[in-house]
């Protein structure tokens, strides 16, 4: 204590790179765990722009953008500067190739999908990277869009179980929801042959982030069937409790659209939910995702 006492105090520590960059683009941090808001006005111009806001996904999981401009050229540039843009894997199977910034339209007789949480297409077996979503059409009330940070959730396991998650591996597949819509849009026949050429793919519990390494646990409630290495009852058990952890809403931001409104998220780390409380009014979202690399599990401590 003495010796510390006399030794020269310690330099004041530099602020975070992510901090000091912070100061020439403000960032509003939305919740303690995840989410920041941006104004497009304030993003700079050109690659910048792209490196800017991809560095407040990756530390914020999920950026929101206002006065961006509904523009789809500008949408679709965007997109481009995150990566390659993804072909869905249904949109391949039909042969029906179309651009791969889509919209989702629900409308009086088209119902929201009604997804529960989840991180898109975790069942392949290289999963989208990041995914970017704008608001067209809004509305007056209802149609909020929630994410959660898998990172958060992570953190919040006791170090056993933390320990247990790590040694372990998630079976994804094609779900009964997305059964379903592929049902309604394509029929039983194509539905059947599309899953039989998706089968389950393995993933490892707990992800390290494509960045930054961090590990997060890698579970989605729409698509994780259970874990390979455990018995039903226990996989069972052990994803309702994985499942309740991340979905507190003390790891979430939810948020109220306004037409024009950009969002862009990390799908390594996040799980998002549309809500459908705003049937039957119409809703038009653009959407894209982005190509991403295989899983590769977190270093274990
Ligand atoms: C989704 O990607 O699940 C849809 C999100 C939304 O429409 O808000």
């Amino acid at each position: 204590m003495i010796v510390a006492m006399l030794e020269a105090p310690p330099l004041p520590a530099a602020p975070p790179a992510a901090q000091q960059e912070d100061q020439s683009i403000p960032a509003r941090r939305l919740t303690s765990a995840i989410g920041a808001l941006v104004e497009a006005e304030d993003l700079p111009a050109g690659p910048d722009r792209a490196a800017r806001l991809r560095e407040l996904v990756v530390e914020h999981h999920v950026v929101f953008v206002t006065g961006f401009g509904t523009d789809e050229a500008s949408f679709t540039e965007l997109a481009q500067s995150f990566g390659a843009p993804s072909i869905h894997p249904l949109q391949r199977f039909t042969g029906r190739e179309g651009p791969p910034v889509t919209q989702i339209i629900d409308s009086p007789d088209r119902p929201p999908a009604g997804f529960p949480w989840h991180t898109d297409l975790s069942w392949l077996e290289c999963p989208p990277r990041f995914g970017l979503l704008q608001a067209l059409e809004i509305p007056e009330v209802g149609g909020d869009t929630l994410w959660i940070s898998l990172a958060a959730a992570y953190e919040a396991l006791s170090p056993p179980l933390q320990e247990l998650c790590s040694a372990v591996t998630g079976v994804h597949g094609i779900d009964a929801t997305l059964r379903r819509t592929v049902v309604d849009h394509h029929g039983t026949d194509l539905a059947d042959r599309f899953a039989a050429a998706h089968p389950p793919v393995r993933h490892p519990l707990v992800r390290a982030h494509p960045d930054t390494s961090a590990p997060g646990l890698y579970i989605c409630p729409m698509y994780l069937e259970h874990i390979a290495e455990l018995h039903p009852d226990e996989s069972a058990m052990l994803l309702s409790h994985l499942e309740a952890v991340a979905t507190d809403p003390h790891r979430a931001v939810r948020w109220r659209w306004s037409e024009g409104d950009l969002v862009i998220w990390d799908e390594a780390c996040t799980l998002h939910r549309a809500l459908v409380d705003h049937h039957p009014s119409m809703r038009r979202m653009r959407r894209c995702t982005i190509d991403g690399d295989r899983p590769r599990a977190a270093s274990r401590t």
